[in-house]
């Protein structure tokens, strides 16, 4: 099991966190065609390896978050994916649930799916270099929701996930992410994250799943998009610090925050205000998926031949994340 730990530590070591590039097929087509450009696996694939081959990748990305296609793509230099990111000594992983679906007698929630079959497909991505893996719950939040059947039903499988990937030999990313979408307030977000959390816990825990050896990937407490509710960093870091602090186990290797819709800058800012806050013993990171790309792609598709201009806009803002999960990080810093 210190094995697992060890790995847990290397992927948000000091100054380090994840990269998420595990959008599907589908959610990447979205993001391309939102800039113009078309999706073939030829182009995720170039997207994807400018950034795997940024020089930031070694000083700020612990692990990068594949998705099935791209763990299993080669690089037209002949690299494999998974070897290209473990040269930058970064951790290569995988997302591992085939997705969120209709919750069976809760209509509007969802339930992600994925445990059938779950044991081989491990097996297979431990030989194509994974060492760690992702598995989502999703969640929305209003009045009635979630729903004890969507936060029952998403911790069980969450937790049957978490303890076949360390069967595996792998470190299992937890990540239940209750939605901005709403009108719902941050003493709402609060109190449902925290609910849900504290669910995932204790069947982690039913199913023996050795805590040091997973990482949290949960959402900051925000008000919901369509909230009137205005909230600066200061209110957001106070709020996700008292969550994490009544809902996770002391055990858990580290946490490590997705954007979720997030600006970059919001992402940054309110990262770094987490960790200037944070009198806790927990790692305090980032597992962006948007927040770390958005500048980079929106930048790319005007001229995807410029690698380096390219690669220059991801370091600065992986850089920015850096410094934020030191409590390091400014405003001056991050003009660039
Ligand atoms: P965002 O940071 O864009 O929310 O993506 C992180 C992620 O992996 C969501 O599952």
């Amino acid at each position: 099991m210190s094995e697992l730990n060890n790995i847990a530590l290397k992927i948000i070591g000091k100054g380090k966190g994840i990269l998420a590039a595990d959008e599907s097929t589908g959610t990447m087509t979205k993001r391309l065609s939102s800039v113009n450009v078309e999706s073939t696996a030829e182009n995720r694939l170039l997207f994807r390896e400018t950034l795997f081959s940024s020089n930031s990748m070694e000083s700020c990305i612990g692990g990068v978050i594949l998705y099935d296609e791209t763990i299993k793509q080669t690089s037209p230099s002949g690299k494999k994916i998974p070897e290209l990111i473990s040269k930058s000594n970064s951790v290569p992983g995988i997302k591992v649930d085939t997705g969120a679906k209709t919750l069976a007698n809760s209509p509007e929630e969802k339930i992600t799916e994925g445990l059938d079959g779950l044991r081989e497909r491990l097996k297979e991505y431990y030989k194509l270099g994974a060492r760690f893996t992702k598995w989502r719950g999703v969640y929305t939040i209003s009045k009635k929701y979630p729903s004890e059947l969507s936060i029952y039903s998403n911790a069980h499988a969450l937790a049957r996930y978490a303890s076949l990937v360390q069967e595996s030999g792998m470190v299992p990313i937890v990540e239940p992410e209750l939605l901005m979408e709403g009108n719902h307030n941050s003493e709402d977000c609060l109190k449902k994250t925290s609910e849900v959390i504290k669910k995932c816990y204790e069947q982690l825990e039913l199913h023996k799943v050795e805590l040091k050896g997973t990482i949290l990937k949960p959402n900051m407490i925000l008000p919901g998009t369509d909230s009137d509710e205005k909230v600066d960093s200061l209110k957001v870091a106070e709020m996700t610090i008292e969550c994490l602090k009544n809902s996770v186990p002391s055990e858990v290797a580290g946490i490590a925050f997705l954007s979720g819709g997030q600006t970059d800058k919001e992402a940054t800012k309110n990262l770094n205000q987490i960790n200037v806050k944070n009198k806790t013993n927990f790692i305090l990171t980032y597992s962006y998926g948007r927040a770390l790309q958005q500048g980079a792609l929106k930048f790319w598709s005007k001229d995807i031949k410029n690698i380096q201009g390219t690669q220059k806009i991801f370091n600065h803002r992986a850089k920015m994340c850096s410094l934020a999960s030191k409590g390091e990080w400014s405003e001056e810093v991050d003009k660039i």
